[in-house]
């Protein structure tokens, strides 16, 4: 069942959840650096579209940056340290993503969050993010810091069993969505993105997840 629960409202931080956390424009006041550093970031690591690891496409275009990049593999999901299409490491983290994650977990009550892995996922309309736990990190105490670009998207915010309930949360162009603690292993997707054109961002929506992957 899905629930249209969460109305959004102007304001710093929105708790949702215990544990769920929004930040709505959070990403606006330093948008344009940030957007010079992704562009920085997919200039030497190119969004792709890969498979998952039953050999279905997933219909996100991804990357990462950070010591670590989340990748699906033949064998299953995991963080490596090379690109697997250039060999190469993948771009350093930039600091203002660093700082950006960073305070944004503080603001959401965690503290000490230091990114090392941050995937990119690049959204063109139709595409979508089935339901799923982000369980591929070394240490669940860390949360997960979540930044929306471009296109808006519906959320989905399940809980810790894949059957719960479904609540729906709209995301915009600058929102953080922080998640953590009692909420670190919930269930968690984006439907089909609507078709539009966002002024700034074009046909797309652009998500930034910041992690602690290693220990
Ligand atoms: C994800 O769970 O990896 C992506 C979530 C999003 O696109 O907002
Ligand atoms: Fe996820």
């Amino acid at each position: 069942m899905i629930d249209d629960l969460f109305a959004r409202e102007a304001g710093d931080v929105q708790w949702l959840a215990p544990g769920v956390c929004l930040l709505p424009g959070y990403l606006l006041p330093e948008l344009e650096p940030l957007l010079d550093a992704l562009r920085e970031v997919l200039a030497a690591a190119p969004l792709r579209r890969v498979n998952t690891p039953s050999g279905q496409p997933l219909s996100v275009a991804m990357s990462n940056c950070g010591a670590l990049g989340w990748v699906s593999t033949a064998q299953g999901y995991c963080y490596v340290r090379e690109d697997p299409q250039s060999g190469q490491p993948w771009p350093a983290l930039p600091p203002l993503l660093q700082r950006l994650s960073w305070q944004a977990a503080q603001r959401a009550g965690f503290a000490d969050f230091a990114a090392d892995a941050c995937l990119i996922n690049r959204y063109r309309p139709g595409a979508r993010m089935g339901l799923h736990q982000d369980r591929d990190e070394a240490d669940f105490r860390q949360p997960i810091v979540s930044f929306s670009l471009g296109l808006p998207a519906t959320f989905l915010l399940g809980g810790l069993q894949r059957r719960d309930r479904v609540q729906r949360l709209r995301l915009q162009h600058g929102d953080a969505l922080v998640w953590g603690g009692p909420a670190r292993l919930r269930y968690h997707g984006i439907l089909p993105l609507e078709a539009g054109e966002h002024p700034r961002m074009g046909a797309q929506r652009i998500n930034l997840t910041l992690r602690r992957a290693a220990p």
